[in-house]
């Protein structure tokens, strides 16, 4: 049996019996109300991500170039983890990670890009004028000249060479807990090696992998993901932010999820394609995301001791939650009223 009813007869039936729809399936998702548009980026710094994007979004433009715009914003500045002022790999080379995905379930991605300052224009521009979805160093390097991007110096940011000198005297790889919180400056726990400061001296926010979820005005869903990768890894890793389904996730009838943190733990539960998932079942946002933390904890108690992985999701209603394994992580959102930076929930 199939009901039809008006939009107004369904607004009203919604108001009275969504406390009740959600009495009887806790933790699914009642969304009854559409916030839209709205942007959600990682960490603290996702503030000014959504900032420096909001016009696009406030005009009615596509979600997809609000991402874009985010990313830019992000990736022209100095910072541990994104763009070419990043922390090296233990090569003291710099290489880039970004991906992007639309309402449309097109995708583009580079991966161990060299060079270049602005890896998520080259993933769109896979996206949109290639029949690919992903390259890799030199060939993604190569394609990224092609189209116009000119080939930046080798040179190393001031604090990336600060912090990889201090990383070679001990010459050891070590992932860290929420990196983007500790500070060589303010930190007592200097014996774990460089790290990158929570706020740089200028008080500038740092922050981890930029991971970003629109929904624009149309109700269309975007995201994009940038990234240098883990500070000192071996060069040739590439972790999650490459990866579609890994760092990022979009289904334009469900929702949008992406993630920051250890990106090996999250590429092996293909993370945030999970954590849609999980939101088609009817989880809200913040419980889908934890579903997915709970994932990768349950394969490896041990290990997640010592790891961090946030995700943070939005679905369809405009809906938006997160949830970390530990305690730190942090994601911004943007909508017509709110301009937060919320704290997430942690598992430990
Ligand atoms: N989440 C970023 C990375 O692991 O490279």
């Amino acid at each position: 049996m199939s009901y039809t009813i008006g939009r107004r007869k369904f607004l009203q039936l919604s108001a009275f019996t969504a406390p009740l729809l959600s009495f009887r399936l806790p933790g699914k998702a009642v969304g009854i109300f559409t916030t839209k548009p709205i942007m959600v980026s990682t960490w603290d710094e996702g503030k000014n991500v959504n900032a420096a994007a909001w016009h696009v979004l406030s005009a009615k433009g596509r979600a997809v170039d609000a991402i874009e715009k985010g990313a830019i914003y992000i990736e022209n500045k100095i910072s541990c983890c994104v763009g070419l002022g990043a922390y090296p790999d233990r090569d003291g080379i710099v290489t880039l990670d970004a991906c992007i995905m639309d309402e449309h379930a097109n995708c583009g991605a580079v991966a161990g890009l060299e060079h270049i300052k602005n890896p998520l224009s080259v993933a769109r521009k896979v996206m949109e004028n290639t029949p690919h979805v992903l390259l890799v160093g030199n060939g993604a390097q190569q394609f990224a000249l092609e189209n116009g991007f000119p080939k930046e110096p080798a040179i190393l940011s001031e604090d990336a060479k600060k912090a990889y000198e201090q990383w070679l005297k001990k010459n050891q790889y070590k992932p860290v807990i929420n990196i983007e919180n500790q500070t060589a400056v303010n930190t007592s726990k200097k014996e774990n090696g460089p790290f990158a400061p929570f706020f740089f001296e200028d008080g500038r926010p740092n922050h981890d992998t930029m991971g970003m979820i629109a929904m624009d005005a149309s109700g269309n869903l975007s995201g994009g993901v940038t990234t240098s990768g883990m500070a000192f890894k071996i060069h040739g890793r590439v972790g999650d932010s490459a990866g579609i389904g890994a760092g990022l996730y979009v289904d334009n009838e469900i929702g949008a999820a992406t993630s920051s943190g250890v990106g090996e733990e999250v590429i092996r539960i293909c993370g945030t394609h999970l954590v849609v998932e999980y939101m088609r079942n009817g989880y809200s946002p913040e419980l889908a995301c934890k579903k997915a933390v709970e994932r990768i904890v349950k394969l490896n108690p041990a290990k997640a001791k010592d790891i961090q992985v946030g995700f943070v999701a939005i679905n369809k209603n405009g809906q938006h939650g997160g949830y970390s394994i530990q305690k730190g992580f942090a994601y911004a959102v943007k909508t017509a009223g709110v301009d937060k930076i919320y704290q997430s929930k942690y598992l430990q």
